[in-house]
């Protein structure tokens, strides 16, 4: 998925949280954004998302306007918060990943990813008794199955053990590798082990950096 972003800005009511942000990403990119907290990543991503409405400046997927964009399950999701989540229905982790997917997917794909995510054993559990780390990585297994043109992440390991967090990593990877575009919001100390070729990163005044992967070296110098 190509992605432009042209003159983004973005308030909640009078409060600005994005201004005049512009960037591009092609097909196959693999873009880690970060800053502070409150510095508006969560809200850009849900500009990505069609969450937010965009209203100041553009977004286009492949060349189309955000706007008139109808290719949402193109898209995979992994949001920041899990413990707000509450599921309406008693479904199983074994339906939800059912009941999402975008195309058939093979029992033993599915097993084979819920092992090493590490919650094989949660096969059957009701979803609405998972911890938030224990839901988060049946989300992460979800959004990887599907694979999408384009992969959102917002702080995906907030709230799962290293293994998880490794074995997470090399799927993302290996997702970019087949020409997924990846944008994933991060904390600082995990991005050693990212393969991305773009950093976004985000202040809390608003301005912003976007380097290419041969600049980002010079970036964590000064960060
Ligand atoms: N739904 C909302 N309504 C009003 N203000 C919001 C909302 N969501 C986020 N904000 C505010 O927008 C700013 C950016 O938030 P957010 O995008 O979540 O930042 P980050 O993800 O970088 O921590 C913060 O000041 C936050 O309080
Ligand atoms: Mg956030």
């Amino acid at each position: 998925m190509q992605i432009d972003v042209h003159n983004l800005s973005f308030a909640y009511g009078h409060k600005s949280v994005i201004s005049n942000l512009s960037f591009s990403l092609s097909s196959g990119d693999y873009l880690v954004i970060r800053g502070k907290n409150g510095s508006g990543k969560s809200t850009f991503l849900k500009c990505l998302l069609g969450m937010n409405p965009v209203k100041n400046g553009m977004i286009f997927y492949n060349h189309e306007d955000i706007n008139n964009f109808k290719d949402w399950t193109s898209l995979g999701y992994v949001s920041q918060k899990f413990e707000e989540f509450n599921y309406e229905f008693p479904i199983t982790v074994n339906e939800l990943l059912n009941i999402s997917s975008l195309k058939v997917i093979k029992q033993s794909h599915r097993l084979r990813a819920l092992d090493q995510m590490g919650i094989l054993d949660l096969l059957n559990q009701n979803i609405n008794n998972l911890s938030g780390g224990e839901l988060q990585r049946a989300f992460i297994v979800r959004s990887m199955l599907n694979v999408p043109k384009l992969l959102i992440l917002d702080e995906p390991t907030a709230s799962i053990d290293k293994l998880s967090t490794d074995y997470f990593y090399k799927a993302v990877n290996q997702l970019n590798l087949q020409g997924v575009t990846v944008i994933i919001v991060t904390h600082n100390d995990t991005i050693e082990f990212l393969n991305y070729s773009h950093l976004l990163t985000m202040n809390n005044d608003m301005t912003f950096t976007f380097l290419t992967k041969d600049r980002c070296k010079i970036a964590e110098v000064n960060i």
